[in-house]
């Protein structure tokens, strides 16, 4: 079983500027109208404060896309969870693949970071996924199993608080989406996964990356266990952005 409403999450990655932020947000308000579904902008943390003020009283969260393993001290350039929710920071990405990537954060690391945002009430949305060359050797599954597993270890008594995103790393960025097949396959197994952890888990929204767009989101939604999508590309043009949320309001 699947929470009702779908979760619809922008990473805007590393993108934007005061004046296109201010021109996006402007343009997704007005058009935005009554959707049902959840919604968040994950921003570049220069823009907290701009974002927390341009999206006071609308129905669109504000979220942040990395948060420190730590709670404070001397460590030069990160930003704390604590820091995150003086913005109003509802969620926060933590093990994005491009920051397992290219900044070699293990599952550990990732673990956490998932640790320190549910500690200050912040809803983390865990990033798992395979590249390319572990789904032909065939290991999926195995692959997302112990990303997960590190963060429910870590986070056993409180996971009934996380988001997960299902993000293959060969569909981030490519135009090559997983089929709706493919990704419901993964969802299941995260699914009962996060269940064997925690009976309250039923709660937990399982959102879909990569190279999601207004073509191809209705067909990846109706799968029973795709709870929302978290998007990329599509989610810095407002008409994209808009048409999503509105199939993911259906
Ligand atoms: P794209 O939608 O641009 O493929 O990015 C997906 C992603 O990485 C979202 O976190």
């Amino acid at each position: 079983m699947s929470p009702s409403s779908k979760l619809m999450v922008g990473n805007w990655k590393m993108n934007g500027s005061l004046a296109a932020n201010a021109s996006l947000v402007a343009q997704l308000l007005e058009g935005i109208g009554a959707v049902s579904c959840r919604s968040a902008l994950c921003v570049p943390a220069p823009y907290l404060a701009q974002m927390q003020h341009l999206l006071t009283d609308s129905s669109v969260d504000l979220g942040a896309q990395d948060v420190s393993a730590h709670a404070s001290g001397a460590y030069t350039g990160e930003a704390s969870a604590d820091m995150l929710r003086d913005f109003s920071v509802r969620y926060v990405i933590v093990g994005h693949s491009e920051r397992r990537q290219y900044h070699a954060e293990s599952d550990a690391t990732v673990a956490a970071k998932t640790q320190r945002a549910l500690a200050v009430g912040i809803t983390p949305i865990v990033c798992v996924g395979e590249s390319l060359a572990e789904r032909e050797a065939g290991q999926t599954e195995a692959v997302v199993k112990r990303q997960l597993a590190a963060v429910i270890q870590t986070n056993g008594h409180c996971i009934s608080e996380i988001v997960v995103a299902y993000e293959p790393v060969w569909a981030i960025g490519t135009g090559l989406t997983a089929t709706p097949e493919q990704a419901q396959q993964v969802h299941a197994v995260l699914r009962s996964q996060l269940q064997a952890a925690s009976a309250q888990a039923t709660r937990i929204s399982i959102l879909y990356g990569g190279s999601m767009n207004a073509a191809n989101a209705a067909d990846l939604l109706a799968q029973p266990d795709v709870d929302g999508g978290l998007i990329g590309g599509a989610s810095l043009k407002a008409a994209d952005f808009l048409s999503m949320l509105k199939v993911a309001s259906r």
